[in-house]
């Protein structure tokens, strides 16, 4: 199928406004991998027209992250969405999105200021902005979301409900390498060497899964335990949480359906991944 690609905000409000049936919406940053196109596979399952977006959205990137590295390939992109039911790719310009005068910020409190939100502060306000405005542009029936960004997909959902859009979020589970590496645009930064020490993430997750099938719940124990396999794997640790899948507020008792979610840096490279505790 070839999509048609769009890259003006007004051709795409013009081309919403006639289209009829349900629409299924994947916000994306470009640089796709199968995660990504997991999202466009359920989005074709449950939607009659799929649009997604590509935009490297600088305001979620800090003042210490180096926007004008990430990785970017359009032509790529579209040719892997060229093999999938994809209707329509938006693709604005920072120009468009950010106008000159651009003033307002869409800010979801407290839920924004935990794990990923100590350490990248203005990270939230920025997808939170940039995703109420493609929802504008896009008025989607559905969202489709990885859980890999746990954190972020709170959060959309707490905004879609307090700003009463329409829309509905749909979360899809983390998709992985063989060997249990989340897929990450970033993971393209690492080296070989520091692909094998990044896999510690997973295998902490899942270690974390064991201790708690052996009937151990105390979330510091556990956390000291993933601590020592991924300091062994030279990864600094950012954050390790136990956590409400709802509030994302810490708890010290592992249970069932709580998630752990974790930030490490390997190589200079921020990773994430989480769990559900089953
Ligand atoms: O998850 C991402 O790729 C981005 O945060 C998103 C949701 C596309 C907003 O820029």
């Amino acid at each position: 199928m070839n999509p048609k690609l769009i890259n003006s905000i007004e051709e795409m409000s013009t081309i919403r406004r006639q289209l009829k049936g349900k629409i299924g919406f994947i916000p994306t940053m470009g640089f796709l991998h199968e995660g990504h196109l997991s999202l466009v596979s359920a989005a074709e399952k449950q939607s009659d027209i799929v649009i997604v977006s590509i935009f490297v959205n600088p305001t979620q990137f800090n003042v210490n992250e180096d926007l004008s590295n990430y990785p970017r390939n359009i032509e790529r992109d579209i040719e892997l969405l060229s093999n999938m039911k994809v209707n329509y790719i938006f693709f604005p310009t920072d120009e468009q999105m950010y106008p000159e005068g651009f003033k307002t910020w869409v800010n979801v409190d407290k839920i924004t200021q935990v794990l990923c939100g100590i350490s990248r502060p203005t990270h939230f306000r920025g997808v939170t902005t940039i995703v109420a405005k493609l929802m504008n542009i896009i008025d989607p029936d559905l969202m489709f979301m990885g859980e890999k960004d746990f954190q972020q997909l709170v959060v959309l959902k707490q905004m879609v409900k307090d700003l009463n859009f329409r829309t509905k979020i749909v979360g899809c589970s983390i998709v992985r390498e063989e060997d249990g590496l989340a897929l990450s645009s970033r993971n393209k930064y690492l080296t070989n060497e520091g692909r094998k020490k990044a896999l510690c993430l997973n295998k902490s997750l899942l270690l974390a899964q064991k201790l708690f099938s052996e009937d151990i719940r105390s979330s510091n124990k556990i956390i000291s335990q993933m601590t020592i396999l991924i300091e062994d794997n030279e990864g600094i640790i950012d954050y390790i949480e136990v956590i409400d899948q709802e509030s994302l507020e810490h708890i010290s008792e592992l249970k069932s359906g709580c998630r752990i979610a974790l930030a490490i840096i390997v190589e200079n490279t921020r990773l994430i991944d989480n769990i559900k505790i089953i």
